[in-house]
């Protein structure tokens, strides 16, 4: 009987046809139905937080000046990588990046950890002459940021379209944006409000020049919180794994 059955659908092509057309969509379905019901495939991690409305100026320069052609911004798991710049990249940390920077040439180093590696001095020597402090490099000038002064006014449309995409301004973050962007680099500034929002920002005079809210401040802004926001001494290795 079964091996009836069985001749039946070799000698029909559009049973043979149907009948693999249902079992390979149960494969389909096992796949795809898991991923409606739950809210992300991004696993959370305590500390990774949106940016700084400064931090999110010094991003879209970095967009601008199209420093991902020659930077990444992501640590693969293996030992070469996690030696030289640290913990691996994990998802949750670019995950109010829009767009993500990881990109894909590595003509200088990544930066995915390259927060706190350096002093605000030394990125700013760096930025406006890189052969100042690293003789050999090929990383082009960009002094002009010293020069360039950032406006604040209506960056809260910023916070809030990135909002709509999901990331979690709220409206109090959204209100307190153009204060925040300026107290950030102001050294006389009271910053407790703005850490509390954005714990472990860089604040401060960034750029060597506390009068000026420059395109200097917002790049150094943006530096030295990559791959700060968490802090793995919290983790186990165990425990980022699972
Ligand atoms: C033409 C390629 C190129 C471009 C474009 C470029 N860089 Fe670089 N960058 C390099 C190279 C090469 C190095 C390594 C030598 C050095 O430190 O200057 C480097 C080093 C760095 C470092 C130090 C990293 C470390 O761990 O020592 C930082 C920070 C940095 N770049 C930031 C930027 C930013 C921000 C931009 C965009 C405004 C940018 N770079 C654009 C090539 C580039």
């Amino acid at each position: 009987m079964a091996l009836n059955l069985h001749g039946k659908a070799e000698k029909h092509v559009t049973l043979l046809g149907a009948l693999i057309l249902v079992t390979i969509s149960i494969g389909g379905i096992v796949e795809i139905v898991p991923l409606h019901t739950i809210e992300s495939t991004i696993e959370p991690v305590d500390g990774v937080r949106p940016y700084t409305p400064l931090e999110l100026a010094g991003r879209n320069i970095y967009i601008r000046e199209g420093c991902y052609n020659c930077h990444s911004q992501m640590i693969r798991p293996f030992r070469d990588e996690v030696e030289r710049y640290g913990h691996y990249s994990l998802a949750a940390e670019s995950m109010y990046d829009h767009p993500f920077q990881w990109g894909s040439k590595r003509t200088g180093p990544d930066l995915a950890r390259v927060g706190g590696k350096y002093s605000n001095e030394w990125h700013v020597a760096h930025m406006v002459d890189p052969r100042s402090v690293v003789p050999e490099s090929i990383m082009p000038a960009y002094p002009f940021m010293l020069d360039r002064q950032i406006e604040t006014e209506g960056f809260g449309d910023h916070l809030r379209a990135l909002s709509i995409v999901g990331v979690p301004y709220t409206d109090e973050m959204i209100d307190a944006a153009e204060a925040d962007m300026a107290a950030q680099a102001d050294p006389n500034a009271d910053t407790r409000d703005l850490l509390a929002r954005y714990p472990r920002a860089a604040v401060g005079d960034l750029d060597g020049n506390p009068d000026e809210l420059t395109e200097m401040d917002a790049m150094i802004a943006y530096l030295q919180i990559l791959g700060r926001m968490v802090d793995f001494a919290d983790y186990t290795t165990e425990e980022l794994l699972q």
